[in-house]
C-alpha cells in the first residue's frame, strides 16, 4: 500500500518509455512533459501496480532508484558495473568491504544491499559535502526498502592521499573497491589492509589510467588481474519494430579486478 513519503515510479499508460520517480506528497500535483496531471493524494492507499489516470504506479527497484532518483554530486558507478563487481569480487552477506570513495553513494547502496545483514562497509571520501549527500541518498534508499542498511556502514571523511589513514584500522577487509583518479599510493596501502583470499576492484574512466593501474597492481602484490568493460544495449519492446534503441550509454568505466598474493 502506498503512503505519503514513499518514492513511486510513474509510467505513462500510452508511452511506456517515459518514466518518473517521485516522492508522494499530499497537496502536490505532478505534471509530465505532455501535461498529463496526477494528484498525489489519489495515489495514497493504492497498491503498487495500480493505474491512476494516465499513469501506472510501480515500486522502484534498486536500479530505478540509482539511475532516476539518487542525487548525483559526482560521477557514479552504474548498476551494470556495480552488480557485476559484487559477483566478480565474491562479496556476500558476511563480507567486510572497504570503499574508496563514497562519491554520491551509488556503489555504497549496491554494496549495503548485498552485505546485509552480517557484512560491513567502510566508505571513505575526502569531500564532506559529498559524504552528506551520499548519507541522504542511502537514507532515502533505506526508506524505500524499509531496511536500515545504514547500521552496517561507517562513513569516513578523509583524503587517502594526505596521510596513512589505513594505520588506524584494526580490522582487515575481504574486498576493496577503489573509485578515485589517483590510485598509485592507495593500492600499496590497501594491500596491507586486505585479508588473505581477498579481492580488489578498481573503476577507471580512461584507458591511460588502466595501463598504469595494471603495473601498480602487479608491483603491489596482486594477481589474476582482469580488465573488463560492460556494454549494455537496450532494445525496444515493440513486436513490429524489435531493434535496439538508437542511443546508448557507450562508455561508463573500465573495471579492473585482481586478487591478493601473500608475500612470504
Ligand atoms: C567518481 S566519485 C565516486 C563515485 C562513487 N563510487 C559512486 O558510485 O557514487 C569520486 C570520488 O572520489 C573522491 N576522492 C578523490 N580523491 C580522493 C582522495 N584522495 N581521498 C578520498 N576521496 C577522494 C571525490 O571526492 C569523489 O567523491
Amino acid at each position: 500500500m502506498i503512503k505519503e513519503g514513499d518514492i513511486i515510479k510513474l509510467i505513462l499508460v500510452d508511452d511506456k518509455n517515459k518514466q518518473y520517480l517521485k516522492k508522494v506528497r499530499k497537496g502536490i500535483i505532478f505534471e509530465d512533459h505532455k501535461r498529463n496531471r496526477l494528484t498525489f493524494e489519489d495515489v495514497i492507499n493504492r497498491d503498487y501496480g495500480s493505474v491512476v489516470k494516465n499513469f501506472i504506479i510501480l515500486k522502484p527497484t534498486t536500479e530505478d532508484f540509482i539511475l532516476y532518483y539518487l542525487k548525483r554530486k559526482t560521477q557514479i558507478i552504474y548498476p551494470k558495473d556495480s552488480a557485476y563487481l559484487l559477483l566478480k569480487l565474491g562479496i556476500n552477506s558476511n563480507s567486510k568491504v572497504l570503499e574508496i570513495s563514497t562519491g554520491s553513494g551509488a556503489m555504497s547502496i549496491v554494496l549495503l544491499k548485498c552485505l546485509y545483514p552480517n557484512g560491513f562497509l567502510v566508505s571513505i571520501d575526502k569531500n564532506m559535502d559529498f559524504i552528506l549527500n551520499a548519507k541522504k541518498n542511502i537514507s532515502e534508499f533505506c526508506n524505500l526498502e524499509n531496511i536500515n542498511y545504514a547500521n552496517n556502514l561507517g562513513l569516513i571523511n578523509f583524503d587517502v592521499l594526505s596521510k596513512n589513514i589505513f594505520n588506524l584500522f584494526k580490522i582487515k577487509f575481504d574486498s576493496c573497491i577503489v573509485d578515485i583518479p589517483e590510485i598509485d599510493d592507495v593500492i600499496t596501502k590497501v594491500y596491507e589492509l586486505l585479508n588473505s583470499n581477498s579481492t580488489i576492484g578498481i573503476i577507471l574512466p580512461t584507458a591511460n589510467q588502466v595501463i598504469k593501474a595494471i603495473e601498480v597492481l602487479k608491483s603491489s602484490g596482486f594477481c589474476d588481474i582482469e580488465i573488463q568493460e560492460i556494454l549494455l544495449r537496450k532494445y525496444k519492446a515493440n513486436y513490429n519494430r524489435f531493434r535496439p534503441f538508437d542511443i546508448m550509454t557507450a562508455h561508463t568505466a573500465y573495471i579492473l579486478t585482481a586478487k591478493k598474493i601473500l608475500k612470504y
